[in-house]
């Protein structure tokens, strides 16, 4: 059994991490290796929290981890452009440092699944990248896994050949540029497996389409994006609702990003 399937929470630390190699994946979709010791403590779904190199950009950014390398003290992290943040990160280059906050947040539960499991992953977008990690180690502890991915069209497509590696792999694209035409509940539907677990990260309609179907599933996990501050608990500024309660809130940063499908408002 890889003993990552069963490893909770990591110390959450600063540190500078080295910047191996960066390279452009896709338009405006950059995948960033790191290097450092806060890599013996990070777990498949959680995040990174790395300050912007310019004095300007008070606020750190979340990105996710994609994958994990302990023997190398690596980390894969693949972004998309999306403000000025993102694109200061673009502009790094190998021998540049980082400042990094970081392992943040809870992960995804891999415990409990073993060669006799059967588990779908489900990614939309940039949020397929944590998904890498998590087909990783499954298939390391020999889980038969179902990958299905949704893109906007075919140049946004990355890391099916990765997840091929260890998954059946299945692309929709919503032009029909690539792939099966139409978004992910296309093949989700038809799909006539019991999933032992669902993993999930997407965008927020795909993510209320996973609460969904999904809402009583034992083991069914929603990873979930919310503007951020502080990163670490302690501003309240990325909270959800929780269902049928006014007063109780969940900390995206904290108390997630992963949670079990039906426990959160979306
Ligand atoms: C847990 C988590 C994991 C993420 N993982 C990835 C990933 O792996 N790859 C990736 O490309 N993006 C990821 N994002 C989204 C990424 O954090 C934003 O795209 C990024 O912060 C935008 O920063 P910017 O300065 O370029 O854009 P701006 O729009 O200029 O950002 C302005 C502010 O809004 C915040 N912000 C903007 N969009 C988001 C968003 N979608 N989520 C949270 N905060 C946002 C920024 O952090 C910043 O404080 C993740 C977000 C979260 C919450
Ligand atoms: S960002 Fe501050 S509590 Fe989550």
């Amino acid at each position: 059994m890889n003993p990552n399937c069963r490893k909770r929470m990591g110390a959450i630390r600063l540190e500078t991490m080295k910047v191996v190699v960066q390279d452009e994946i896709a338009p405006a979709i950059y995948e960033l290796v790191l290097e450092g010791e806060m890599v013996e403590a990070m777990r498949a779904g959680q995040f990174l929290h790395l300050r912007v190199p310019d004095d300007a950009h008070l606020l750190r950014r979340p990105i996710s981890i994609s994958s994990i390398d302990k023997f190398k003290k690596q980390c894969h992290l693949i972004y998309r452009i999306e403000g000025s943040g993102t694109a200061i990160f673009s502009t790094l280059k190998a021998g540049d440092s980082l400042d990094v906050m970081g392992p943040q947040g809870n992960g995804f539960d891999l415990s409990e699944l073993d060669q006799r499991s059967r588990v779908l992953l489900v990614g939309g977008g940039i949020g397929v990248p944590p998904l890498l990690e998590v087909a990783k180690q499954l298939h390391e502890c020999e889980v038969e896994i179902t990958t299905v991915l949704g893109f906007a069209t075919k140049d946004a497509v990355i890391l099916e050949d990765e997840l091929a590696r260890y998954s059946k792999v299945f692309v929709t694209t919503d032009d029909g540029s690539y792939g099966i035409k139409g978004n992910v509940s296309v093949v989700i539907k038809e799909l006539d497996t019991e999933f032992d677990a669902i993993y999930s990260c997407g965008a927020p309609g795909m993510m209320k389409y996973i609460n969904q179907t999904f809402y009583d599933h034992p083991r069914a996990y929603l990873s979930l994006e919310s503007r951020m501050a502080c990163g670490m608990g302690a501003c309240y500024a990325c909270v959800l609702k929780v269902p049928d309660s006014e007063t109780v809130s969940q900390r995206v940063c904290e108390d997630g990003p992963v949670f079990k499908t039906g426990t959160v408002v979306l």
